[in-house]
């Protein structure tokens, strides 16, 4: 028999280590399925907020993945109303192409219509890019202390706004997943075609330098004190922004108070369960 090798035990270790993750996160979602549900005080109920390219998009189907929760994007709420050219959906592109904010009345009714009826919030939710107003977080709060559901988290995706130009111009989008690449940092497999399904990729309307700096001066003078709101309250966190995606996402689990798995501990710990390790 060949000699055991170092590198060997160690690839096996992390692939234990990976098994063990998928079976945490396959256990998460038969909790979501009704095997075993969660209550209110298990579940993950918060909101990420940041300016226009911070990784809002980008982090969050993560987070949706990992705790079985639903995402509520508004802005990608809206942006399906554009596609099916409701009366919204026109009078929203306007607004969006000029960088503003569509009217409170409205984004609060499509949060509260989502959260009640949307099934896949049973288990939590994780809302981005609402609430952008103080008076948005101040209904959302009422709307969650009838229901005796508070927030748990607002987290700040931090960035100067210098670092958004680039990624906010070389964003591509898959409309109909809503699927983020970048054209540098994030390039698809083919050019300009998602890689799931081959399909045509576009750049939003809204992507250009201009409209870029009238939705950063919107965020600037209307969704910065919802920051101090939630610092109020003592639910918020602040994340930098600035890093590869992968060191935000470990940032977000610190945040979560989630320990990075160690592959030897994690790896040891299902060695001895299995008896192969004492
Ligand atoms: P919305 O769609 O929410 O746009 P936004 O807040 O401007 O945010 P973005 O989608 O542009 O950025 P993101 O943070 O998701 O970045 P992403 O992860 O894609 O809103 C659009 C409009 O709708 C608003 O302007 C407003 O008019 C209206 N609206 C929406 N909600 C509203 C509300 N509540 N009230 C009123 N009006 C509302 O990343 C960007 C790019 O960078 C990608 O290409 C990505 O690949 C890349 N990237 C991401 N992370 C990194 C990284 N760490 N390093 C390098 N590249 C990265």
């Amino acid at each position: 028999m060949a000699p055991i090798r170092d590198d060997t035990v160690t690839d096996l270790k992390d692939l234990v280590a990976k098994l063990e993750i998928r079976v945490r996160q396959l256990e998460d979602r038969l909790g979501r399925d009704g095997a075993k549900p969660r209550t209110p005080s298990q579940s993950m109920r918060m909101i990420l907020m940041g300016p226009p390219g911070a990784g809002k998009g980008t982090q969050a189907p993560k987070i949706k993945d990992k705790y079985c929760v639903c995402h509520l994007a508004t802005g990608d709420m809206l942006r399906a109303q554009v596609a099916k050219k409701t009366a919204l959906g026109r009078e929203a592109k306007k607004i969006m192409d000029q960088g503003g904010l569509v009217s409170d009345d409205i984004m609060v009714n499509m949060i509260k219509s989502e959260l009640a009826t949307n099934q896949e919030c049973a288990n939590g939710f994780i809302l981005d890019g609402f609430p952008r107003t103080v008076a948005q977080a101040e209904r959302l709060d009422q709307m969650l202390k009838e229901q005796q559901q508070p927030l748990k988290h607002a987290v700040e995706l931090q960035i100067d706004d210098s670092l958004l130009v680039a990624r906010v111009t070389g964003r591509l989008i898959h409309p109909a997943s809503g699927r983020t690449y970048h054209k540098i940092f994030n390039p698809p497999k083919e050019h300009m075609k998602d890689d799931v399904t081959g399909e045509h990729l576009i750049q939003r309307t809204d992507d250009n330098a201009e409209t870029l700096k009238k939705r950063l001066g919107t965020y600037h003078a209307q969704t910065a004190p919802v920051v101090s709101y939630y610092q109020k309250k003592g639910i918020w966190s602040g994340v930098d922004a600035s890093q590869e995606p992968g060191a935000v996402w470990k940032s977000l689990l610190g945040v979560f108070g989630e320990e990075k798995p160690a592959h030897t501990g994690m790896g040891s710990s299902i060695l001895s369960k299995i008896g192969l390790k004492s």
